[in-house]
């Protein structure tokens, strides 16, 4: 499934379009310029049905960013690596979950699966630019310990963090329940009212729409 989400009222510069893909129904988005066609991908699930949606825009891909190095979430590395051979970006404490199938969890699947190596390391305030384009980096762990959340202008993308059903595993390698919510107090609880909530899988929504199930997170814990 691809929506191409209208999101030019948030004046940043940019499209997005989400694919819920892969085995797992990873939300791969791609950010894309809107005074060229460069693009960035975040999550690829399956490498194919990507790069076929990149075709078919035609696109230039110049980032492919990992939000954490579960296997859903970087799946299609390799096949976009070996394509359009650009930069591999993710946190440094999930970087060897890229080559590790017994921490990206391919291992406990029927193909294990190794990602190429990293190329870029994303920490706390780095900012991702192209064009006029700003994505900027936030240490998120819990779900991992490298994982990170990404925003541009009033959105944000949040990885595993949370959903609209629940908040992330943390029972998963890389996992830590007091990680998590250290993340959920300093980090989400922060976050506005008009901010975008884009998560690693399911639906979208603003965040009082996530507000819910933080509170009923914290209720219950
Ligand atoms: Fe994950």
């Amino acid at each position: 499934m691809v929506k191409f989400l209208n999101m030019k009222n948030y004046n940043m510069n940019a499209d997005i379009s989400l694919i819920s893909n892969g085995d797992f129904g990873t939300n791969t988005y791609i950010i894309q310029s809107l005074i060229s066609n460069k693009a960035v991908i975040i999550d690829p699930a399956d490498g194919e049905k990507i790069c076929s949606i990149i075709k078919s825009k035609e696109l230039k891909p110049i980032y492919i960013i990992n939000t954490h190095g579960h296997y859903d979430h970087i799946s299609g590395n390799k096949h976009i690596k070996e394509k359009y051979d650009i930069p591999i970006c993710i946190h440094p404490l999930d970087k060897d979950f890229l080559t590790d199938p017994g921490l990206n969890m391919s291992g406990f699947m029927a193909e294990e699966y190794t990602s190429p190596m990293a190329d870029v390391l994303l920490f706390e305030g780095k900012t991702i630019k192209f064009d006029n384009v700003r994505i900027m980096i936030h240490e998120t762990p819990g779900h991992t310990q490298g994982s990170i959340s990404l925003s541009m202008s009033d959105m944000i993308f949040t990885g595993d963090l949370i959903f609209k059903q629940g908040i992330g595993r943390t029972d998963l390698p890389g996992g830590n329940i007091d990680a998590i919510i250290n993340t959920l107090k300093t980090f989400y609880l922060k976050l506005k009212f008009e901010n975008i909530i884009f998560p690693g899988h399911g639906e979208i929504g603003n965040k009082l729409e996530f507000d819910k199930i933080v509170q009923q997170f914290f209720y219950t814990y």
